[in-house]
């Protein structure tokens, strides 16, 4: 898959890295979150007093708006240790037999893209979370016998961008929900000035702003962006970010206004130029784009339904009016049986 600037998942090991350096330790740390995470912080507090692990927790939402950082919160507050893992690389259930019953009390285990666990891991993944036991067969025919290993009291906290294809037997084991949302300018700008001060920058609060604007509501962007301006001030100026530079720096990156990358904008006019405006379905808008679809559904389009460039319909994606107005091409006129082409 191509890696781009503004995707909202790690760009490489290098910026996974320096992301986690300014990830918040705990769940107050966490910007724009006070009224959201609530719930959490209660259930996570009334644990901590009952010395108890937490119940399990699932987060779901478009990727780099928090979900690993809360995990590493919860594990953090409760005092245990994380253990991270993801659905597809759990194939076998001895993979994940082996981390569950390594499993200290109170530990925490994520498991991201959740929805990706094979069926098979899954169902061994119930008895788990709810009776905190896991059973396997040993032998085979005459001689088979299951055998129960009890596990410790521990919490799985299960991330998913994609909720929906979530299986109801799995989704209704987890206790808690908490759904990421895309942050205001305004939270993102609040990240903006505290990221710079851990990386020891100095910046204009107009230019924070700037760059907060163009993150498309996502954290992780908002680093990204944040790093590259940075260095960007450093080669080009004296190293303080002004509203110019920060404005150069983005331009530079291809990131317009709105902060469409060329990805999101080449989206949009496959959409609007060669298939008239939609409807179109998300694969032959994968084969035209030579794109994963995944990386389509996940990180282009929700920014862009979001901010109403894009509308979802029974038929497949089509682009609005503004969408239209956005990429300066006109739009085409209502086709016969579809009076209302572009509302949003
Ligand atoms: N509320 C917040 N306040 C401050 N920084 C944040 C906040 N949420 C996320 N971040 C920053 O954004 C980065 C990305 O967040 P995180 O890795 O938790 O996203 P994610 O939802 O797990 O993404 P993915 O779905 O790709 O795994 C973090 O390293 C952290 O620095
Ligand atoms: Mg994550």
């Amino acid at each position: 898959m191509r890696q781009r600037v503004v995707d909202g998942t790690p760009l490489s090991d290098a910026d996974e890295q320096f992301n986690q350096g300014l990830r918040p330790q705990t769940l107050d740390e966490m910007i724009g979150l006070s009224a959201p995470l609530e719930p959490l912080r209660i259930a996570l507090q009334a644990a901590i007093e009952r010395g108890e692990a937490l119940e399990h927790v699932l987060l779901d939402g478009p990727p780099g708006l928090g979900k690993t950082t809360i995990a590493h919160a919860v594990a953090h507050e409760i005092g245990s240790k994380l253990v991270q893992t993801s659905g597809p690389a759990l194939s076998r259930t001895g993979d994940l037999m082996g981390i569950l019953t390594s499993l200290g009390t109170r530990d925490v285990l994520l498991i991201d893209e959740i929805h990706r666990l094979p069926i098979t891991v899954e169902e061994f993944v119930y008895p788990a979370m709810e009776d905190r036991k896991v059973q396997f067969v040993v032998d085979r025919g005459a001689f088979a016998k299951t055998v129960e290993v009890p596990l410790k009291p521990f919490t799985l906290v299960g991330a998913t961008t994609k909720a929906g294809l979530l299986s109801k037997p799995l989704r209704e084991r987890f206790a808690i929900f908490h759904h990421v949302e895309f942050y205001p300018p305004e939270d993102l700008k609040e990240i903006v000035i505290r990221s710079a001060g851990l990386l020891n920058t100095t910046i204009d609060p107009e230019a924070a702003a700037e760059i907060a604007e163009r993150s498309r509501g996502t954290p992780r962007i908002t680093n990204n962006y944040l790093k590259r301006v940075r260095d960007f001030a450093q080669v080009k100026a004296d190293g303080h970010i002004t509203l110019e530079i920060a404005r150069k720096a983005l331009e530079m990156l291809g990131v317009d206004e709105l902060g469409l990358d060329e990805l999101d904008r080449r989206f949009l006019r496959v959409i609007a130029d060669f298939y008239d405006g939609g409807p179109v379905g998300i694969d032959a808008l994968a084969a035209t784009l030579n794109e994963d679809r995944d990386t389509l559904e996940d990180v282009v389009e929700p920014y862009l339904l979001r901010i109403g460039l894009l509308n979802r319909t029974s038929k497949g994606r089509r682009a609005t009016r503004r969408a239209f107005d956005h990429l300066d091409l006109n739009a085409p006129p209502p086709k016969s049986g579809q009076p209302e082409l572009f509302e949003e």
